[in-house]
């Protein structure tokens, strides 16, 4: 999704910018901008396609300056190309880059257009940039414009404002998309997010909705919602500019899927004493929340939807309390009836997602009085919306298709099973047994890792296929699904996941040779009827591959190629049989050839409806 840069300095901003930018490139994007000031002249770059494509224009035709805004695009309103890319700019007079959407921007467009002005885009951001202009004319200077001219706007916005009439204040507001602060020494950045100008400095200042900052290189102000100046704090990152690397691998992808067994060890870590879970880790009352709740509502988008699947499963299996999911995007619009004292569990690796936001608004709105988020961005928008929280520690994930933040979600949402689970039907001994398990969870996925090679080989035999299918069962059925949604995500390849036992109801139609199945089989009480259902596939001649317990794998059957999975519990096998689909997808999108960290078309994190 869109990602904003800026910065005011008294050392040329343009390096530090363009780094910004590449930092957020795993947000996803498809076009890139840069603005500075400059001997009272705007200067303005901008290029479809990846962000070397504008380094390479600046290297060929250089500007600096000491205050600059800069962009990546993520296509919404008007397609991919230079003339959509921020900044925008209006008369020579005014720059702009924005996240968001401006919903009233039609009306907006009409009005400005009888006004005189004209637009150079298809994009909602350009009304911004000319009403901002508009207001100027009428007001004494480009804050008082900008505060104006934000009262107009409908809709989220994360904004980046300058003006070569007032060269020396950078301009900053956010209302519903991220936008950071970003304090140095005698210089200020801002970005969508941190890991953008880590490599400057480590100390942030999170905007709240509604804020509009004034900054200059000796200070800065900030005004609230209601136009107050307000102090907020200074939050020292724990973050490093090398937390951020590659290393030695080929994609973070890769990186981060071997990071796994670390970033689970850091989910489960200083959370229990004496092998029991401390609830104080969700949050100073969560106990008292836990105590008054009688039903939970998941709404989560995407990989974190597959993440609260699991869920649901273990809420309603181990703890015996009634529990619902959604999509967040559908739940917001719904008009859904929420049982009484139900908690709401929001799940979101980046925190911004809007849809789950928005769901989450509309939950309190329906009268649910107790909330809890389980995130990967200890500042983010849902985590401050939320009465509880749970952190997930993955640590920063940058490939676009989530890996550790997904096994941290469903390591994180068991600890939420066992204190909601206490109340209701979970008994100390089961309570015991998961928690050895989840210690036992980054030996055993260290062990999955090693079959990485063996999956190297097996990814060769999809590489040329359009479609795939995706068997499970049970709390594995949302593997599966998430199996198939990292295939498509990072290698084109069209897969869809079923329930195994709904196959005679229509996908069976599909199965023939071009079409492999790709099953999880773990060891329990399922595994009976899903090799009914492997054998009802081998026998139409479709090609399985099968995820299986070590210690049951035997196949005779050509059409059947088994993979060896460790040893697992019952409990966190859906964590441990997540790995190898991952690693699958991973070594097919190589083989493909596709932009494995960037897919097409998709961001990491989604600000916008
Ligand atoms: C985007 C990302 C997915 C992610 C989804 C939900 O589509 O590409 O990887 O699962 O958003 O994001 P969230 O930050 O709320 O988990």
């Amino acid at each position: 999704m869109c990602g904003i840069v800026g910065g005011i300095a008294q050392r040329n901003v343009v390096p530090i910018l363009l780094e910004g930018l590449k930092r957020l490139e795993y947000r996803g994007y498809d076009s890139a901008g840069l603005a500075v000031i400059s001997n009272q002249q705007i200067y303005r770059k901008r290029e479809l396609g990846k962000v070397k494509g504008l380094e390479a224009l600046l290297e060929a035709d250089p500007i600096s300056g000491n205050i600059g805004i800069a962009h990546t695009r993520w296509a919404t309103h008007g397609k991919p190309s230079t003339a959509n890319a921020h900044p925008h700019i209006c008369r020579n007079k005014v720059a702009v880059v924005h996240n968001g959407i401006i919903e009233n921007h039609e009306h907006l467009r009409e009005v400005q257009l009888k006004q005189g002005y004209e637009f150079t885009s298809e994009t909602d951001t350009e009304v911004i940039v000319h009403e901002i202009h508009h207001a100027m004319e009428s007001t004494d200077g480009l804050l008082s414009a900008v505060k104006q001219a934000v009262k107009k706007l409908d809709g989220a916005y994360a904004l980046g404002i300058m003006s070569i009439d007032s060269p020396d204040i950078l301009i900053a507001c956010r209302k519903g998309s991220p936008l950071v602060i970003g304090v140095g020494i005698g210089e200020y950045f801002i970005a969508s997010d941190v890991a953008a100008l880590l490599p400057v400095t480590q100390r942030f200042i999170f905007l709240e909705d509604g804020d509009i900052a004034a900054i200059t290189i000796d200070g800065l102000v900030i005004y609230d919602r209601d136009d107050q100046a307000v102090s907020r704090p200074i939050i020292e990152s724990q973050l490093t500019a090398d937390a951020v690397d590659k290393g030695d691998y080929r994609h973070y992808m890769l990186k981060e899927i071997y990071e796994q067994p670390f970033a689970i060890s850091q989910a489960l870590e200083g959370r229990f004493i004496n092998n029991r879970l401390q609830e104080n880790a969700f949050g100073h009352n969560a106990a008292e929340v836990f105590d008054n709740i009688k039903a939970i509502q998941i709404l989560a988008c995407g990989t974190s939807y597959h993440a609260g699947m699991v869920a649901r499963y273990w809420f309603e299996e181990l703890a015996r309390v009634p529990c619902n999911i959604e999509v967040a995007s559908e739940f917001r619009y719904r008009s859904p009836v929420l049982a009484p004292d139900t908690l709401i569990v929001t799940i979101s690796q980046s925190g911004e997602t809007a849809d789950t936001l928005a769901a989450l608004l509309e939950a309190k709105k329906l009268g649910a009085k107790y909330s809890l988020a389980i995130c990967n961005v200890p500042e983010s928008s849902l985590v401050r919306e939320s009465d509880l929280v749970l952190m997930t520690r993955a640590g920063p994930e940058i490939g676009v298709a989530s890996t550790k933040a997904f096994t941290t979600q469903l390591a994180t949402l068991m600890l939420l099973v066992i204190a909601i689970g206490r109340r209701f039907h979970l008994t100390e001994i089961v309570e015991q047994k998961i928690t050895s398990e989840l210690f036992s969870l980054p030996g055993k996925i260290e062990k999955v890792l090693q079959l990485d090679d063996e999956i190297k080989v097996l990814a060769e035999q999809f590489a040329e296929k359009q479609h795939a299918l995706f068997l499970g069962r049970g709390t594995h059925y949302p593997i599966a699904m998430e199996g198939a949604l990292k295939l498509k995500e990072i290698s084109y390849i069209h897969a869809e996941a079923y329930p195994a036992g709904e196959l005679k109801h229509g996908p069976l139609a599909l199965i023939d040779a071009d079409m492999p199945v790709v099953t999880v089989a773990p060891n329990n009480s399922l595994l009976e009827k899903l090799k009914s259902n492997i054998q009802e596939v081998s026998a139409r001649g479709g090609q399985l591959i099968v995820f299986m317990d070590e210690t049951l794998a035997s196949a005779n059957d050509e059409n059947v190629r088994i993979v060896k999975v460790p040893q697992v519990g019952n409990e966190i096998s859906p964590i441990v049989y997540t790995i190898p689909l991952q690693l699958l997808a991973y070594h097919v999108a190589v083989l493909k050839g596709t932009d494995v960290d960037q897919p097409r078309n998709l961001a990491k994190s989604v600000t916008v409806e």
